[in-house]
C-alpha cells in the first residue's frame, strides 16, 4: 500500500517522525519515520539514508510483539513502508520514562553507581521532556509523594507498564544473546487511560551483546558478562562513530527484532 501524504493534514513534526491526520478515522493518526538522527537533545544532528526504513521495521516488530503480550500500546498497524498507524493521543504526558537493569550512562555521573551494577528489579526514572533543559530527572521522593498523596495513578501505571515492557523486551532480546541494558519510553492518555506511545527503535535503548556463551546475568555486577564495545544502539552515534557504522548496527537490531513474531508469549 502507498499513502499519498501530500493530501493529508500534517499535525506535528518532530526530530524523527511526522504525524498526519487519518481522514478515514479521527481517533487514529499516521506516524511517518524520517532519516534524521539526533543526540544531545537535538544538538548533534545528521541524516542517514535508510534509517527511517530500519527504525520503522524495528518499531513495527517490537510494538506487534508488545501488543501480542497484551500490553497497552497506541500501535495499530504498519500499512506502508516507513508508516505506522497509531491511536491518536488525547493528552500528551511530557515525560520520558527510563528503566534500567544495568547501570551505565548518566546514572554513573550523579548516582554513585558502579558501571555494570545489576538492579534486581529494573529501576524507573522520570525525566521532564525539555530539550533546552536537557530533560531533567524528577526527584524520586517527589514521584513517590505524587503517587501516594495526590492520586497520581498515571505515574503508578507508567511505572507498572514500563517494568512490564522492559521485562518482555529483555526476555525477547535474550533469545538472541543480547542484553537490554536500559530503555526510554513515552506515554500518553488515550480514552482516559495511560498508553505506551511514540516509537521504540535503536535510539530508545542500550543493547549490549553477551560476552560469552553462558553469561551469569544474576550476579551483582554483570559488566564482565557483557560486551559494551559491541553495542548495537544509538550510543554508537553519540560516541562519534561514522554514519555507516551506525546504520549497520541499527540493521542488526532490525534483523533481531524481525524474529520476535516467532517468539512464544
Ligand atoms: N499516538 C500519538 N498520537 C499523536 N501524536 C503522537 C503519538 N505518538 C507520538 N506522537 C508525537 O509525535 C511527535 C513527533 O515525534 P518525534 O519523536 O519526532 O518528536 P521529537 O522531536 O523527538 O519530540 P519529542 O521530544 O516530543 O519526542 C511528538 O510530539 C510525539 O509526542
Ligand atoms: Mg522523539
Amino acid at each position: 500500500m502507498t499513502l499519498d501524504f501530500s493530501k493529508f493534514k500534517k499535525i506535528n513534526e518532530g526530530k524523527t517522525k511526522i504525524i498526519y491526520e487519518n481522514p478515514a478515522d479521527p481517533k487514529s493518526v499516521f506516524m511517518q519515520f524520517k532519516d534524521d538522527i539526533t543526540a544531545g537533545d537535538g544538538v548533534k544532528h545528521d541524516i542517514i539514508q535508510g534509517k527511517a526504513l530500519v527504525d520503522w521495521q524495528t518499531n513495527k516488530d517490537i510494538f506487534e510483539y508488545l501488543n501480542r503480550c497484551g500490553l497497552q500500546t497506541h500501535y495499530i498497524s504498519s500499512p506502508a513502508e516507513k508508516v505506522s498507524l497509531v491511536k491518536k493521543l488525547d493528552q500528551k504526558i511530557n515525560l520520558e520514562v527510563v528503566s534500567r537493569r544495568v547501570a551505565t550512562g548518566s546514572i554513573l555521573h550523579w548516582g554513585n553507581a558502579v558501571e555494570g551494577t545489576r538492579y534486581e528489579t529494573p529501576i524507573t526514572q522520570f525525566h521532564y521532556k525539555d530539550d533546552p533543559l536537557h530533560d531533567p530527572l524528577l526527584d524520586q521522593k517527589y514521584i513517590e509523594f505524587i503517587i501516594a498523596k495526590k492520586n497520581g495513578w498515571q505515574y503508578k501505571k507508567m511505572v507498572d507498564l514500563n517494568v512490564q515492557v522492559f521485562l518482555h523486551l529483555e526476555r525477547a532480546f535474550a533469545q538472541f544473546k543480547v542484553q537490554l541494558v536500559d530503555m526510554k519510553l513515552e506515554y500518553g492518555i488515550i480514552d482516559g487511560d495511560v498508553y505506551l506511545i511514540d516509537e521504540i527503535s535503536g535510539g530508545s535503548f542500550r543493547l549490549w551483546p553477551y560476552a560469552k556463551d553462558n553469561p551469569n546475568l544474576q550476579q551483582a555486577n554483570v559488566l564482565t558478562e557483557l560486551d559494551p564495545q559491541g553495542r548495537l544502539d544509538k550510543d554508537t552515534y553519540r560516541m562519534g562513530e561514522g554514519l555507516d557504522k551506525v546504520i549497520s548496527k541499527f540493521a542488526i537490531i532490525a534483523n533481531i527484532t524481525k524474529n520476535f513474531k516467532d517468539l512464544k508469549i
